[in-house]
């Protein structure tokens, strides 16, 4: 898949087939994650790998705003540092990882609004560290070539040489 075709076509996905995710793939996943620059190139991440059916279910309750992280068959909880660089880091992390995941069929999701003191400590996380985000990777239950994207158009973000001029005019 070309890099294009691949940000062109992500979708989030939120629904999952039950079908595991090899080894080899979980492994290409977190490589994506290693191999993202950071800066100073720091690399001041961590990345919690959740596979266990009873974790995954338990995550899905807890995560206001991803319940299906239940159905997932992997979920990757990423931390970062108290530090303003941290979620910038960690977000180009996970699109990469995204990215890299769907190249192999495999869709995924951001969840927010996790870095509450019951999510961290089910997981472990150090209070002095902010879970940013949990992703749950799945193969898709729908057709992902279906997916269309909700965007706006070039005309209304892209503007020439200073904002406010219109781009492509
Ligand atoms: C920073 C960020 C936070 C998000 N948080 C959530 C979330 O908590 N729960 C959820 O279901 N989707 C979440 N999403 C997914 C977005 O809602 C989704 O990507 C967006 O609506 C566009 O949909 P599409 O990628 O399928 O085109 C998040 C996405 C981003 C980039």
């Amino acid at each position: 898949m070309q890099v294009f075709e691949a940000v062109e076509t992500l979708l989030a996905i939120r629904s999952y087939e039950e079908k595991s995710i090899p080894p080899e793939t979980v492994t290409r996943i977190l490589q994506a994650a290693r191999l993202t620059a950071s800066s100073k190139n720091r690399q001041d991440w961590d990345f919690v790998v959740v596979q266990r059916k009873e974790s995954l279910q338990r995550l899905g309750e807890l995560a206001r705003t991803g319940s299906y992280i239940r159905d997932a068959a992997l979920a990757i909880a990423v931390v970062v540092p108290n530090h303003p660089i941290g979620p910038v880091d960690g977000a180009r992390a996970i699109q990469d990882m995204m990215l890299v995941a769907w190249e192999e069929g495999i869709g995924s999701n951001w969840v927010s609004n996790v870095n509450t003191a019951e999510v961290k400590a089910f997981l472990a996380i150090p209070e002095d560290r902010t879970l940013l985000a949990i992703i749950p990777f799945g193969y898709p239950t729908r057709d992902v070539g279906a997916g269309i994207k909700d965007r706006k158009p070039l005309s209304e973000i892209a503007h020439a040489e200073k904002y406010g001029q219109p781009y492509g005019d």
